[in-house]
This record gives C-alpha cells, sequence and structure tokens, in this order.
C-alpha cells in the first residue's frame, strides 16, 4: 500500500521504516526541514539501534521518502499521523496543538476517500472530536481509526517489526480490515489483533503506561522502607515477583522513570479526568509522580551523604544521562534533572553519555560535558551511575578506583555488584539495597 506518516520523530521516523520494510511504499512528513534532509539522506538525528540500517536500507531502495511538503500525501491511501503530544506548557494536560495542526493539512491534502490512521498518544475523546473534523472537512468521505502505539525507545524498531498487540479504535468495523491488511506480516505471524472503539483505544495506551509507572513508584516506595529497616529491595523485588500475578519485569528500584512518554501521559491521563469529572479515580496516579519525582531529591540527598554533607566544590562523575540506556532521549530524564540539581547546590558536575551527551548539553549547557568515561571518573570526589549503559555495568571496580579522587559511588540503577565494588575499595549505595 501507500502510506504517508505525519511526524517522523522517534515515533514516526520508526514506523515509516518498519512499514517499508513490511513492503508498502512510504512517505515520511516532518515540518522540520533538518530531520527531512538527515532522514533523506538515510541518516537518523537521534539514536535508536537498527534504526539507521533500515532507513538507509529503504531510502536507498526508493520505497521510502521523505518530505517537508505535506502536499506529498496526494497519493497515499492511508495516513499515519505520529507527531508530538508534549504536556503543555501552562497545565499538566497534553499539548494538542500538533496533532490537530497536522490533521487539518492532512485534511486540505489527502484525497478526501482515504483512511487517516492516528497513533500519537492522545486523551480520550480526542478521536472522535477529530473525525468530526475530518468528515466535514472532506464531505463526509474521510475516516479515521485510532492505532496506539506502544513502542519502547531502545527496542522500537523490534516492537514495531514483531509488537505484542495491535489495537484499532474504530467507528466502523470495515476501516480495522483497512489497518489489518498493513498488518498482514504480524498478524499472520500470530500478533493479537484487537478492534475495539476509539475510546477505549485512547485508554489502552495511557492505562499501560499508568499502570507501568504505578509498578515503577511502587517498587521504590518498598525502597525507602528497606532503606528504613536494613532490607533489601532488589531480594524483596525478586521474592515478590516470583509471584506470576505481580510478576518480575518493571520492578527495579532506582532513580524513577523519565522520558517523553510515561510522565506526560499519565499527568495528561489525570487532566483529563478531571475534566471528566472522574479525577478521584485516578487520584493514585497523583502519588505515583511524587513517588517518582522524590527518587531524584533522594538521589542528590544520598550525593551529599556521601560527600559528608557538602556538595560545594565536590567533583561528581555523572555516568548517564539519557532517561533510558539505548537512547539519547533526555526528555524529563531523571538523571539529567539529578546532574542539574547537584550543579545548581554547587558541585562541578562532569557528565559523560554514551549517545545523549549533545541533547543533554542543549537542554542544560552549564554542565561539564565530557568525550569518555574516563575523562569523567578522573579524580571525581563521588561517582554516580545514573543510567545503566551496558559500558557502565561493565566497569572494573579495582581499575575505577584508581581513577577517582575517592572511592564512593551512587548506584542509581541497582545494577553494579556491591560486593565486588565494596572489595574494591568503595564505598558503595544504591537505591534500597544493603
Ligand atoms: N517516543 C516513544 O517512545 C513513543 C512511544 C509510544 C507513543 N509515542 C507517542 O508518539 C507521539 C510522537 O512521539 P515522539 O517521541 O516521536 O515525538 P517527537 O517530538 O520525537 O516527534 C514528533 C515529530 O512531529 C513533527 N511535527 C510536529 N508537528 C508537525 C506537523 N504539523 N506536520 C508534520 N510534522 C510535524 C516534529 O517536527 C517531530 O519531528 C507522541 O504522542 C508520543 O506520546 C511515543
Amino acid at each position: 500500500m501507500r502510506l504517508s506518516v505525519i511526524g517522523t520523530g522517534y515515533l514516526g521516523a520508526t514506523h515509516a521504516a518498519a512499514m517499508a520494510e513490511l513492503g508498502h511504499e512510504v512517505v515520511g512528513v516532518d515540518a522540520d526541514p533538518r530531520k527531512v534532509e538527515a532522514l533523506s539522506r538515510g541518516e537518523v538525528p537521534f539514536y535508536e539501534p537498527g534504526l539507521a540500517e533500515l532507513i538507509a536500507s529503504h531510502t536507498a531502495s526508493g520505497r521510502l521518502t521523505f518530505s517537508e511538503d505535506i502536499g506529498a500525501v496526494a497519493d497515499c491511501d492511508v495516513h499515519f499521523v505520529c507527531v508530538g503530544t508534549p504536556q503543555a506548557s501552562a497545565s499538566p494536560a497534553a499539548d494538542l496543538s500538533q496533532v490537530d495542526a497536522a490533521v487539518e493539512a492532512l485534511a486540505k491534502s489527502m484525497r478526501p476517500d482515504t483512511v487517516v490512521v492516528g497513533k500519537s498518544t492522545v486523551p480520550v475523546g480526542t478521536a472522535q472530536r477529530l473525525r468530526a473534523e475530518l468528515r466535514e472537512a472532506t464531505a463526509g468521505q474521510a475516516r479515521l481509526v485510532w492505532n496506539p502505539e506502544f513502542l519502547r525507545e531502545g527496542f522500537a524498531v523490534e516492537d514495531t517489526l514483531r509488537p505484542d498487540r495491535i489495537v484499532v479504535g474504530v467507528d466502523d468495523d470495515r476501516d480495522a480490515e483497512v489497518v489489518a491488511d498493513i498488518y498482514r506480516t504480524q498478524i499472520s505471524q500470530g500478533t493479537p489483533f484487537l478492534v475495539t472503539d476509539y475510546a477505549t483505544a485512547e485508554l489502552v495506551k495511557v492505562a499501560a503506561n499508568s499502570f507501568l509507572a504505578t509498578k515503577i513508584s511502587f517498587i521504590n516506595a518498598m525502597s525507602e522502607i528497606c532503606d528504613a529497616t536494613g532490607a533489601d529491595v532488589t531480594t524483596l523485588a525478586h521474592a515478590i515477583g516470583l509471584d506470576e500475578r505481580i510478576g518480575r519485569r518493571f520492578l527495579r528500584a532506582g532513580i524513577g522513570f523519565g522520558g517523553g512518554c510515561l510522565p506526560k501521559d499519565i499527568r495528561a491521563f489525570m487532566a483529563r479526568a478531571d475534566e471528566m469529572g472522574v479525577g478521584e479515580s485516578l487520584a493514585f496516579l497523583r502519588e505515583v509522580d511524587r513517588l517518582n519525582l522524590q527518587q531524584r531529591d533522594t538521589a542528590v540527598r544520598m550525593a551529599a551523604e556521601l560527600l559528608d554533607g557538602s556538595l560545594t566544590g565536590a567533583r561528581i562523575a555523572i555516568l548517564g544521562v539519557a532517561f533510558k540506556p539505548d537512547s539519547d532521549d533526555v526528555r524529563d530524564s531523571p538523571a539529567l534533572s539529578i546532574a542539574a540539581a547537584l550543579h545548581l547546590k554547587g558541585a562541578e558536575v562532569v557528565v559523560h553519555d554514551p549517545r545523549a551527551g549533545a541533547n543533554a548539553q542543549r537542554a542544560y549547557p552549564t554542565l561539564n560535558y565530557v568525550d569518555s568515561a574516563d575523562e569523567a571518573l578522573r579524580d571525581a570526589d563521588l561517582t554516580m551511575l545514573l543510567t545503566e549503559w551496558q559500558e557502565y555495568r561493565d566497569l572494573d571496580p579495582t581499575r575505577t578506583a584508581e581513577q577517582v579522587a575517592r572511592p564512593a559511588v551512587f548506584d542509581g540503577r541497582n545494577v553494579l555488584d556491591a560486593e565486588s565494588w565494596r572489595r574494591a575499595g568503595w564505598t558503595y549505595r544504591g537505591v534500597g539495597v544493603r
């Protein structure tokens, strides 16, 4: 099929490349000319494992093209809307201006009898509103489907090519068949294909993110109790996770969640529930958000404790500022927010990240960014592992002890082997671990 993808950021670029891989002809449209230029050359303007290869291969074959011009959608049969829905500047609600602008522009440029598929994460009720707008703009011909996206940054290619489920919200079951055709390969490989109404499809996405956020804040709350009682949260998580009703995944205590999705999605969900008069039902999410942000304060407090109370003038090596490993995304990154807080409290913060340094520097230009972990570690009074990149997990505690001024480490992701670091002479602190 001939598909367009509007918005080629983390979600859209991956989706466009994956659709080309499935055999479709795809044009990606983005408002940012630098992104379009880079993608057209087969380059990815952000880091996502495996994506550069996929984009290069399909731009070379001609099956995947990019354009700044929305007119490029004119001969496409289906249009995916993948633009951003960030947190609004003046409220916790979602800012839908990109979605509104994209759908308005699409309606003017697409063939009127084609199908628009929304993939952006939107507040419940948005699809119903957009459907009415689209139909008005196309004399009742255009159709709308909502198909939320569940990809994880760092695994985006794999998750898009082999998703664990495909959910589509429709107001006419026949539209589901068009989407099923696009995802024929995955469906034939056994991926569950769930057809539902708009509201349920929109809610599946935010409910899933709310559940994951709750799981993380739950184990972080347990880590505080473990700290207070001398218990060990890693063993606790393992023991409760063996109960298959609970499950082990997403139960690792640490500095909390961040990124371009979880924090803004739970806030937008609460804001939408408030608007609908059912805010009380999501009151627990306020606590989930608060507990999550508290982990950042806890990390700053632990840093001060490891430095005998004084951050001023202390040289702190920050290992990792991406919101998660295998990504260069620093949107609402707990690691970067901790680094910035330490700097504001007078520490000399030296930051290394294998991929996210440039994005972090744009967001917080006043920190000291270096090109290698070795440089960050040199003469450090405190080492803080804040994003669990493999290269940090693999650090040799004996060699690392020789590089720093004082062998004190805060393991913000509970990934180092505390015993071997202590044996090498380190003062080790994790989150809720002994
Ligand atoms: N990043 C993820 O892991 C992920 C996962 C699942 C869902 N989502 C959802 O997907 C959506 C996109 O997220 P993202 O992380 O890719 O955001 P992003 O900011 O990386 O990408 C958005 C892109 O849309 C472009 N854009 C904005 N307005 C446009 C317009 N009118 N016409 C054409 N292009 C336009 C921007 O230039 C940008 O390149 C959000 O709703 C997000 O919640 C993201």
